[in-house]
């Protein structure tokens, strides 16, 4: 049986990395998929070029259809996935305070996204299989400062109806224009992408209690500031080195490892310590640019 790796939204940025690195270690296929298929090919040309060959196959997360054609591809070619690697997202970080449309956007695209994946995609999964999220320091349940939602995604009974009605919340919120900013750490700022990572890394917990019969392993991470399109080129990590620690998680972490939230460092943080420092700032882009110049 050929074993299958994929990695979603991986055309550029870390997403490439992993599949780049996947292709180095990984004992088996790797899928670089993208949105758009010229980018996607265009994206497998420049692996070429170093000698590896990944499998290409077009997924755009938000589009049911997209997504069960890659399903159907993939279980008539394969039969299964091995490694999973949610990765696409998106910033619209051309302001830190969105609008309503670019909002709507980022939590379709960061956060609704996966649970058409988790319905199409997960049961392609295999026994002992590994599932990673990439998420975010704006993943982290400290980023949100509204205790009423700070408790209710900590229950240990936790729905994903609760992870919805969250994601709604704010979009309510910032449609009605009374969303109260001071419910999101840092002023507020990039709070769709803050909301959007921390219901992915919320909803990471109830996909490892779903797939835990068949000793899947669904993690999250926070890949630290990476230079990418994402960032305008900002960060103090590489696309490689960013890479190293998804790599990790997805073919070296030990199989106890589960429904964990892993910093980019590999240390294994306590997503429910509200009152931790670990939300993204602002500021750390300022220190970065002041590093890198
Ligand atoms: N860079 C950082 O400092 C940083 C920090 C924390 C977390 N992260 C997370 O790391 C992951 C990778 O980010 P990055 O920095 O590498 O960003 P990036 O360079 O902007 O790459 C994002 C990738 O996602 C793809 N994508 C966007 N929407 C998609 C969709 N609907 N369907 C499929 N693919 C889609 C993009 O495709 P197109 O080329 O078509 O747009 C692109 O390939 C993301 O989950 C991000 O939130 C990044």
């Amino acid at each position: 049986m050929v074993k299958v790796a994929v990695v979603t939204g991986s055309n550029k940025g870390i997403g490439f990395g992993i599949v780049k690195g996947l292709l180095k270690r990984f004992d088996g296929v790797v899928y670089l998929t993208s949105r758009d298929d010229g980018r996607g090919k265009a994206a497998v040309a420049k692996l070429n070029e170093l000698g590896l060959k990944p499998e290409y196959h077009q997924l755009d997360v938000t589009d049911r259809d997209s997504v069960i054609r890659f399903r159907d591809h993939i279980k008539e070619k394969y039969g299964g996935i091995d490694i999973l690697v949610n990765n696409a997202a998106v910033a619209n970080s051309t302001s830190f305070y969105n609008n309503y449309e670019e909002c709507k956007t980022i939590i379709e695209i960061n956060y609704l996204s996966i649970l058409t994946i988790q319905e199409l995609i997960f049961p392609l999964v295999r026994e002992n299989g590994r599932i990673l999220n990439i998420s975010s320091d704006c993943g982290h349940l400290s980023n949100i400062r509204n205790i009423y939602w700070v408790k209710r995604l900590s229950k240990k009974d936790l729905k994903v109806e609760d992870i919805n009605d969250f994601a709604n919340w704010f979009l309510e919120g910032i449609k009605e224009e009374n969303f109260n900013y001071d419910d999101i750490a840092d002023e507020g700022t990039v709070a769709a992408y803050r909301v959007a990572k921390v219901a992915l890394s919320a909803i990471t917990m109830l996909q490892q209690k779903e797939l835990e019969s068949k000793n899947i392993s669904v993690n999250s991470m926070h890949p630290g500031l990476v230079q990418t399109d994402m960032t305008h080129g900002i960060g103090f990590y590489d696309i490689d080195q960013a890479a190293e620690t998804p790599i990790y998680l997805v073919l070296d972490a030990p199989d106890s490892l589960k429904g964990a939230y892993v910093w980019y460092d590999r240390k294994v943080l306590d997503w429910y310590d509200y009152k931790a420092d670990y939300f993204f700032k602002t500021s750390t882009l300022k220190t970065s640019t002041q590093k890198s110049e």
